[in-house]
């Protein structure tokens, strides 16, 4: 749902480049109404006129209505707090998503099977590092605290851009004397670095080179692998996106990014090609093809540094076959 604001060596294309490459229809309003410096991370005043505009020449009337009903100063500047309040509630709802479609399961059905391999591979004791890049209301991390589900050794941070959903992030984890940690940030401009880079709903945020970009910094990085989660792009996406936001989701710009980041997902093939980056071996789970599109709704692509991938498919058993590399699919990929 929102803009990328990479700093130092990471993407870059943010913002501008994002919203450059996107067709009509294709604007997802919280990209719009909050802005970041990415030099200095202070919020940035965001006209609302501006915004209407720009959804208007993109066709979508019916974002510029919703972005019209939201509370200004006299300036015409958009309401920070009543931004803050508005995409904390959506991102309540996305956590419902996010529980419903057991996506923290999914993960640890993977990462499980990951550390084992790193454990074994490096024969280091640990502590390891998972960093949730884009963590929002860390649901992710929260869990994965609550159920101890990766062991002990693995310090689980979430980090995020905006200080809105980071701050209430901390504030839940604390609630509930959770043993994690919470960051606002460029989650690649971190002092430490991560052994493993985890994501949900961020990658299709990427548009044209900086999707590439994401993972050639991954690779550039000390981390053994990453396992990012997105969309699957099938042709059921959008619709089944627009049916499970309506039923699920109150808020109509909930509603309305939910639909329009469906279809931006990016397909298999594009993220096998972006993830196959030197000194990466990508692995895609679950492609199409090899899974139910009525199930499929996120999957994610996984990058190891090439000596994990053996202990990582044998610490996964069976699972493994559903795992395949950019030379499995079909003629498209090299
Ligand atoms: C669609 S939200 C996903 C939130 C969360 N993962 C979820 O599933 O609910 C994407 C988030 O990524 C954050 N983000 C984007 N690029 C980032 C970066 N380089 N470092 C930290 N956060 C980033 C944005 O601020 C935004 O909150």
């Amino acid at each position: 749902m929102w803009t990328f604001l990479g700093r130092g060596s990471w993407p870059t294309g943010l913002r501008g480049e994002g919203v450059g490459f996107c067709p009509v229809h294709q604007l997802e309003i919280s990209d719009l109404i909050t802005v970041v410096d990415p030099h200095s991370g202070h919020r940035l005043p965001v006209r609302r006129a501006e915004v209407i505009q720009q959804l208007r020449e993109s066709g979508d009337e019916r974002a510029a209505r919703i972005v019209a009903e939201l509370p200004t100063d006299r300036d015409g500047v958009l309401d920070p707090h009543a931004v803050d309040r508005l995409l904390i509630s959506v991102h309540t709802e996305l956590q419902r998503l996010s529980e419903e479609l057991r996506i923290g399961e999914r993960l640890v059905h993977l990462l499980g099977p990951l550390f084992t391999a790193i454990r074994e591979t490096t024969g280091q004791p640990g502590p390891y590092r998972l960093v949730d890049v884009g963590c929002g209301l860390g649901y992710l991390v929260r869990r994965l605290a609550t159920t101890k589900a990766l062991g002990t050794d693995v310090e689980l941070v979430g980090v995020d851009l905006d200080a809105a959903l980071v701050g209430e992030a901390d504030r839940l984890a604390r609630a509930e004397g959770l043993s994690c940690r919470f960051v606002r940030g460029n989650a690649f401009d971190l002092p430490e670095a991560a052994t493993v880079y985890v994501s949900t709903g961020v990658l299709h945020h990427f548009r044209g080179p900086a999707l590439a970009e994401f993972f050639q910094a991954q690779a550039a990085s000390p981390a053994h692998a990453f396992c990012h989660f997105d969309i699957a792009a099938t042709r059921l996406a959008p619709i089944g996106a627009w049916i499970f936001h309506r039923a699920r989701m109150r808020n109509p710009l909930g509603r309305h990014d939910g639909v329009v980041s469906a279809r931006r997902a990016h397909s298999d093939e594009t993220l096998l090609r972006a993830a196959a980056v030197p000194g990466i071996r990508a692995l895609l789970y679950e492609p199409r093809g090899a899974a139910n599109p009525f199930c499929t709704t996120l999957r994610p692509i996984i990058g190891v540094r090439p000596r994990l991938e053996a202990p990582f498919r044998q610490a996964l058993g069976r699972d493994a076959h559903r795992m395949v590399g950019p030379e499995h699919l079909a003629g498209s990929i090299r």
